[in-house]
């Protein structure tokens, strides 16, 4: 009886469908209602002082608040343009555009690599949705920014600086981490701008040497790969955020996912898709992946099934398949895609409105060796799951994604 009530529920989520008063609403809607409360409140609460404030995290019954440097500062004006999208209320918009304003100053920021990120969240998508002319010079000028890191020997761009912050104590001379691969699409669209190529260039050479030095025989991913200036070697690859240096960090696996389906999309090189595929693979494959989808925070940590999931991970693994599905028309990615989005929705980790201080989604992991962000909500994790819901919204109804 309990498995075949198992069954219907499994049914209902794939279906996409939910009953509310016996009118049948779509998951994405439901979600869309539920995200109007929740980024709602945390909208309020993040311009209440008058000036605007970044909500990064909910903890100890206070939303936490990040400055403009922080790596996570565009996602909150990313998930007001989600928003709009997903509403086509003009009120998102404004305040989307305040938040992504804030952040101006960024485009000139040099000593991390995550203005992809922060950039391509906020202008990108304002771009993307307003057509503001306005935002065009800002994508220019971070992916000029982010090209000051790019190392001509090894030939990849430089993610954090090795005599900065607890990263000085690692002995690292050249530290990339697979997150990296997130602030290609910055660097592609930058090009389409000013017609300059070194920042195509630069994308391409990257995605390439990490390819080559990231990855194992599996197909998982190390967190860190370190190379020698002088002669382009790997040091050594290991780990900041993950359980171990050989352990696969979840959300690792899912930047190198997502960062991979971007390069096939802008580049159209099929190579970069089959590596996308073949690291979901690994990710669907192994015996560590819990039955609802959501990852534990590393795959190999040391104590599953007691250790914290991160919904984060998972988040942005859906909102890549359902761009893999449009290229593959393989039924399996749209699938896992619908799966991850069901499993986000239940209560196990999606909020109940009014709580969990306006994140949409409870349980991700930020840094567990740092001891930072555990088991907490994450703004990133929100953003991918709001992008998640704008793809299947597209997907099914038959529209292109881009
Ligand atoms: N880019 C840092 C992280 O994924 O936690």
């Amino acid at each position: 009886m309990k498995s075949i009530l198992r069954l219907l529920a499994l049914m209902l989520v794939l279906s996409g469908a939910a009953c509310s008063g016996g009118k049948k609403t779509s998951i994405v809607d439901e979600n869309i209602e539920i995200a109007k409360r929740q980024i709602g409140d945390l909208m309020r609460a993040s311009e209440q002082t008058g000036e605007v404030r970044i909500p990064s995290t909910y903890k100890n019954g206070e939303v936490d608040y990040v400055p403009t440097d922080d790596w996570v500062s565009g996602f909150f004006a990313g998930t007001l343009w989600y928003m709009y999208e997903l509403t086509g209320d003009e009120t998102w918009a404004e305040h989307a555009r305040r938040h992504t304003e804030n952040l101006d100053s960024i485009q000139y920021l040099q000593w991390h690599h995550d203005v992809g990120f922060m950039i391509y969240d906020s202008y990108g998508n304002g771009l993307r949705l307003t057509g503001e002319k306005a935002y065009e010079p800002v994508i220019v000028q971070t992916a000029k920014s982010l090209a000051t890191r790019f190392r001509e020997v090894p030939g990849v761009i430089q993610s954090w600086d090795a005599d900065r912050g607890w990263q000085a104590e690692r002995g690292w001379q050249c530290p990339v981490i697979i997150d990296n691969m997130m602030n290609l699409e910055l660097l592609f669209k930058a090009t389409e701008l000013s017609g300059d190529s070194t920042y195509y260039n630069i994308a391409v050479r990257h995605a390439d040497r990490t390819m080559q030095e990231h990855f194992r025989e599996d197909a998982s991913c190390y967190h860190v790969v370190d190379y020698d200036l002088t002669t382009g070697e790997v040091r050594r690859r290991c780990t900041a955020q993950g359980y171990a240096d050989e352990s696969a960090w979840a959300r690792g696996q899912a930047w190198a996912v997502y960062g991979y389906t971007t390069c096939y999309r802008i580049t159209g090189d099929r190579k970069y898709l089959d590596h996308a595929l073949k690291v979901c693979d690994f990710v669907f494959n192994d015996p560590n992946l819990p039955e609802d989808g959501i990852p534990y925070w590393d795959f190999d940590a040391p104590n599953i099934p007691d250790e914290p999931r991160d919904a984060s991970t998972a988040a942005v693994i859906a909102s890549a398949l359902y761009e893999i599905y449009t290229y593959t028309n393989d039924a399996a990615h749209k699938e896992r895609a619908d799966a991850l989005v069901g499993s986000l929705s239940s209560p196990a980790y999606r909020a109940e409105p009014g709580t969990n201080g306006g994140f949409i989604l409870m349980h991700s992991v930020g840094s567990l060796p740092h001891g930072s962000n555990i088991d907490v909500p994450l703004n990133y994790a929100d953003y991918y799951f709001l992008e998640a819901l704008i793809r299947k919204g597209r997907v099914e109804a038959g529209e292109p994604l881009f």
